[in-house]
């Protein structure tokens, strides 16, 4: 891991911290937490600290939390209740929570009181303060709270990746878009974008130590570049990390449907090395429901940018995220979108209840669907989707596909797992380990969530 000078100036001064210490990190939400989860670690590394096995061995325990919908709140304040007798066993035991949840003064202030036993609570924002946050949090009895929207720029920050063949890289942090429903705008903050060189110097660095695959993350990655001075948009950074080399897979999330351009459709298309893999949320096939969701465009036009897709693009994936029970989400708008998901015939669709996120929008309507209804909403959505994955996925039968093995499968360690570019998770039967390889395998058997498939020959696409 290299530290640049100001990181180094920074990490100095709390040098000492983590030495003969261990931590353990519980990181709930997306991709981008999971990301911001490895730039934690990478700052413990770097001031001493080691990977702790477990919770019970843990000298420090940093929880980064989730604030998209109700569960992953209420799970986070369970794992605090469940942390209180560690904490009681180990005094010098420091609890760290932070991120989306916490970014909410109201929360940031009921986890100050409620659980007294945590050390630090910090927000979106801390990250590059957070060397200093926890040395002070370590030596105050008090919790400290730092939850400032104010934030220094997070390019040299250390990053300790959890994987050697695939790495997440951010773009653009915070999101413009005030979705009636989402905490997101008020929790990360307005759009910045990473200047485009620094984010092809961390490509081609990464390119250079071996990783084959990278996502590039973002709330909506298609309105990269709009706040930056060079004029540079989303399609032209794709283009200049297409010609990395020693990269073979680009992947990006999420798509924004009001902002996807044909001039990206086509740069998609082109680009060799970028996956043919559209996550590209609808939300609902509503008009009425779309506009009181804020979402900026009609089924029409989703519509239309899907089949633009798969015309400039065969054998393109497209996956979406659809909310049932939005406030006075009726029988007929409920009905809009099992059509839209019919017609628009998605891999897989990530399907949500409408949860109310206080301080939003939408948490001040009317919201009279009982919860009852809105279960079986998600049921009939889900059972439409079920058949149309299944479909879809039974196409690919008998196809040899490019598959980058991830490791061994959690449910059978005779086979490997890996995906496709369409992001299809594939399992298949190998006695060697060949992870962080791109293989070619032949798809024998389609499931509803994951497709088994053969060895085609040891020939590796490299
Ligand atoms: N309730 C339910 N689902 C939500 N999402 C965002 N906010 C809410 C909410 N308040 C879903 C959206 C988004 C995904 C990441 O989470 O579908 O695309
Ligand atoms: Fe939330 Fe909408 Fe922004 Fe996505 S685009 S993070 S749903 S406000």
């Amino acid at each position: 891991m290299e530290l640049t000078d100001k990181t180094a100036e920074q990490i100095q001064q709390t040098a000492q911290m983590g030495e003969g210490k261990s931590y353990f990190l519980y990181t709930f939400g997306c991709q981008m937490n999971e990301h911001d989860s490895e730039v934690i670690a990478g700052i413990l590394e770097s001031t001493g600290f080691t990977a702790a096995a477990g919770p019970e061995e843990a000298d420090l325990i940093v929880i980064n939390t989730c604030a998209v919908r109700k569960k992953p709140e209420e799970k986070v304040g369970a794992l605090l209740g469940t942390l209180q007798p560690l904490k009681e066993k180990k005094k010098d035991l420091c609890i760290a929570v932070g991120g989306c949840m916490t970014q909410q003064e109201e929360i940031a202030a009921y986890i100050k009181k409620r659980f007294p036993h945590v050390n630090l609570v910090f927000g979106t924002h801390s990250l590059p303060r957070f060397p200093q946050l926890l040395e002070r949090a370590m030596l105050s009895r008090k919790t400290v709270v730092d939850i400032e929207e104010y934030a220094d720029s997070r390019e040299d920050l250390p990053i300790s990746r959890r994987d050697k063949f695939k790495a997440w890289l951010p773009v653009i942090y915070g999101c413009n878009n005030f979705c009636s429903y989402c905490i997101v705008p008020y929790v990360r903050g307005r759009e910045r974008s990473r200047p485009m060189k620094e984010i092809l110097a961390e490509a081609r660095s990464l390119a250079r130590e071996g990783y084959l695959e990278l996502t590039l993350l973002g709330q909506n990655v298609n309105s990269y570049g709009q706040d930056l001075p060079e004029g540079h948009d989303f399609a032209d950074l794709l283009r200049e990390l297409n010609k990395v080399e020693g990269l073979r897979r680009i992947r990006f999330m999420t798509s924004h449907p009001k902002d996807l351009s044909p001039g990206l459709i086509d740069v998609v298309a082109r680009g060799e090395k970028i996956c043919e893999h559209f996550h590209l949320p609808v939300q609902s096939g509503s008009n009425r429901i779309l506009k009181l969701m804020n979402r900026r465009y009609t089924r029409e036009r989703y519509l239309e940018l899907v089949r633009s897709i798969k015309e400039k693009i065969p054998g393109a994936a497209v996956t979406s995220d659809i909310i049932v029970g939005f406030p006075g989400e009726t029988k007929e708008d409920f009905q809009d979108t099992l059509d839209l998901v019919k017609e628009a015939r998605f891999d897989n669709a990530f399907t949500f209840i409408y949860s109310p996120r206080p301080g939003t929008k939408a948490a001040q309507m009317e919201d009279a669907v009982p919860r009852a209804q809105k279960e079986e909403r998600l049921q009939r959505l889900a059972e439409i989707q079920h058949g149309i994955s299944q479909e879809i996925n039974a196409e690919l039968v008998g196809k040899v596909v490019e598959v980058l093995v991830e490791g061994r499968s959690k449910n059978n360690p005779e086979m490997l797992t890996g995906r496709t570019r369409t992001n299809k998770l594939v399992h298949f039967a190998s006695p060697e380990d060949l992870t962080g390889r791109l293989l070619p395998v032949k798809i024998i058997e389609a499931r509803t969530w994951n497709l088994i498939g053969e060895m085609v020959s040891g020939e590796e696409t490299v």
